[in-house]
C-alpha cells in the first residue's frame, strides 16, 4: 500500500518522502491537488498531507472524492497542522477539514517516530478495510452463483414436470390407438378418433400450463369437478381393468364447481389417482368420493378425496413426498406427481391433506384436496351473465 504526500511548500515532503523510505514504506508526492485526488481515487493507504495546502486552494475536490468512497472504504488522512496560537486563520483551516472524516491531526515540529507509528496504525487500519472489500466481494459472488444454481435447478424441474405430465395423454393416445386396430368400424372409430385428439389437446394445454406457470399467472374458470372426475377415471379404465383395480364413486353432491384453469384440476386429479393405481399391483380398491362442506362462517368447499388400499405410504417416505425426485418406484418413477400437484395447489390456495398406513390387511392411502366452491348459477341467462361479469 502507497502513502500519497502532498505538502506545497517542498522541503517537509522530501523530508517526509526520505523517512517512508528508509521505513520501507512505499510513497510518492503529488505535485499539484489534483494529483493527490487522482493518487486517492486510484487506490492509496494513506495520505500525509500539510494543512497550509488548503490556504490557497479549495478543499472541495478532496472532500468529493472522500464522499464518494465505497460503503467499506474509510481512507486515513495524516494532516500536519500548522502549529502555534489559534488565529482566524487556524480557525477557518480547523473548520474547513472537519468533514474530512477519518482524520489523524499532527503538529509540527513533527518526530520521526510519531509519524511513522502513526501512519502504521493509519496502513493497519486501511489493511482492514480491503479485507472487508474482499469478503463483501466473495459474498457477492457466491450469491451470484446460487441465484445461478437455483435458476438451473428450477429450469430443470420444469422439463422434467413436462416430461412427466404429458405421459399420461400419451400413454391413453397409445391404448386408443390399440383399440382402434381391435375394432375398426367406423363408429368406433369416430369416437375414439375424437378422444385421441382431446387427449393431443391436453399435452399442448399441458406443455402451455406448465410454461406459464413460471411466467404469469393464468385465468382460472368455471369448472365441473364432476365431469373431470369422470374424463381422469375413464382415461385409467383400461389400466384399472388390467391391475384388477375396482372404482367405488361416491357423489354426496352433484353441484361441485370451481375455478380452476382447463388442465390443472385434471392434472392434480390424475396424478393422485395414477398413484392409487402404482400402489395396488396386486388388484384393489379405488374410492373417489365428492363432497361439499358448509359453514356458516366461511364459503363452502368441495372436499375430493381419494382411498385406495394398496401398499401404503412408508414412514420415512411420508414428509417427503411432496419434494421433487421424491419416488420410491425406481426407474420407472420421476418422484415429480406430487411435487406438480402441491405447487398447482399452492398457487392456487387450495389444500390438500395425505392420511396413510401400513399394516397387514389394512394398509392404504387417502389424499384429500379441498378447493373453494364456485356456486354455479341456475339459468343459462344467469350463467352468460355471471361469466361475462367476471370478465
Ligand atoms: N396412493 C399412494 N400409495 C402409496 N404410495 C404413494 C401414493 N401416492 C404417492 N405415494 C408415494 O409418493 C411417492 C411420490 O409420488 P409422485 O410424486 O407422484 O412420484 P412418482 O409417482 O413418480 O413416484 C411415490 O413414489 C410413492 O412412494
Ligand atoms: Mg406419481
Amino acid at each position: 500500500m502507497r502513502t500519497v504526500i502532498f505538502t506545497p511548500t517542498g522541503k517537509d515532503g522530501r523530508l517526509i518522502a526520505a523517512l517512508l523510505e528508509r521505513a520501507g514504506k512505499p510513497c510518492h508526492s503529488a505535485d499539484t491537488f489534483l494529483q493527490l485526488c487522482a493518487s486517492i481515487e486510484e487506490g492509496a493507504g494513506a495520505a500525509i498531507i500539510a494543512e497550509e495546502a488548503f490556504a490557497h486552494e479549495s478543499i472541495a475536490p478532496l472532500l468529493e472524492v472522500l464522499q464518494h468512497q465505497p460503503p467499506w472504504s474509510d481512507f486515513p488522512v495524516l494532516l500536519l497542522t500548522v502549529s502555534g496560537r489559534v488565529t482566524a486563520e487556524s480557525e477557518r483551516l480547523r473548520k474547513q477539514r472537519e468533514p474530512l472524516g477519518n482524520i489523524f491531526l499532527l503538529e509540527r515540529p513533527l518526530r520521526p517516530e510519531t509519524l511513522l507509528s502513526t501512519l502504521e496504525f493509519a496502513l493497519r487500519g486501511r489493511q482492514r478495510q480491503y479485507q472487508i472489500r474482499d469478503q463483501i466481494r466473495q459474498y457477492a459472488l457466491a450469491q451470484e452463483a446460487l441465484l445461478r444454481s437455483e435458476k438451473l435447478a428450477v429450469t430443470g424441474r420444469l422439463a422434467a414436470s413436462i416430461a412427466h405430465e404429458i405421459n399420461n395423454p400419451l400413454e391413453a393416445i397409445t391404448n386408443l390407438l390399440y383399440l382402434m386396430r381391435c375394432d375398426p368400424s367406423p363408429e368406433q372409430m369416430n369416437v375414439l378418433l375424437s378422444e385421441a385428439e382431446q387427449e393431443l389437446a391436453r399435452v399442448t394445454e399441458i406443455t402451455k400450463q406448465t410454461l406459464r406457470f413460471y411466467r404469469e399467472p393464468s385465468q382460472p374458470t368455471e369448472t365441473d369437478v364432476v365431469s373431470v372426475l369422470d374424463s381422469v377415471l375413464k382415461l385409467y379404465a383400461n389400466r384399472m381393468a388390467a391391475a384388477g383395480v375396482t372404482v367405488e364413486r361416491e357423489l354426496r353432491t352433484r353441484d361441485a364447481f370451481v375455478l380452476s384453469t382447463p388442465g390443472e384440476l385434471r392434472q392434480v386429479l390424475a396424478n393422485l389417482i395414477g398413484n392409487a393405481i402404482d400402489a395396488m399391483r396386486g388388484g384393489g380398491r379405488l374410492r373417489v368420493r365428492l363432497s361439499e362442506l358448509s359453514s356458516c362462517s366461511f364459503a363452502s368447499s368441495i372436499r375430493i378425496s381419494i382411498a385406495d388400499n394398496g401398499s401404503g405410504i412408508p414412514p420415512e417416505v411420508l414428509p417427503s413426498i411432496f419434494e421433487p425426485f421424491v419416488t420410491t418406484k425406481g426407474e420407472t418413477g420421476t418422484g415429480l406427481g406430487l411435487w406438480v400437484t402441491s405447487e398447482i395447489m399452492h398457487k392456487n390456495g387450495w389444500t390438500i391433506r395425505v392420511r396413510s398406513r401400513r399394516a397387514p390387511g389394512r394398509s392404504g392411502t387417502v389424499f384429500s384436496i379441498f378447493i373453494p366452491k364456485f356456486d354455479a348459477p341456475s339459468t343459462p341467462t344467469a350463467h352468460a351473465a355471471s361469466a361475462g361479469a367476471r370478465d
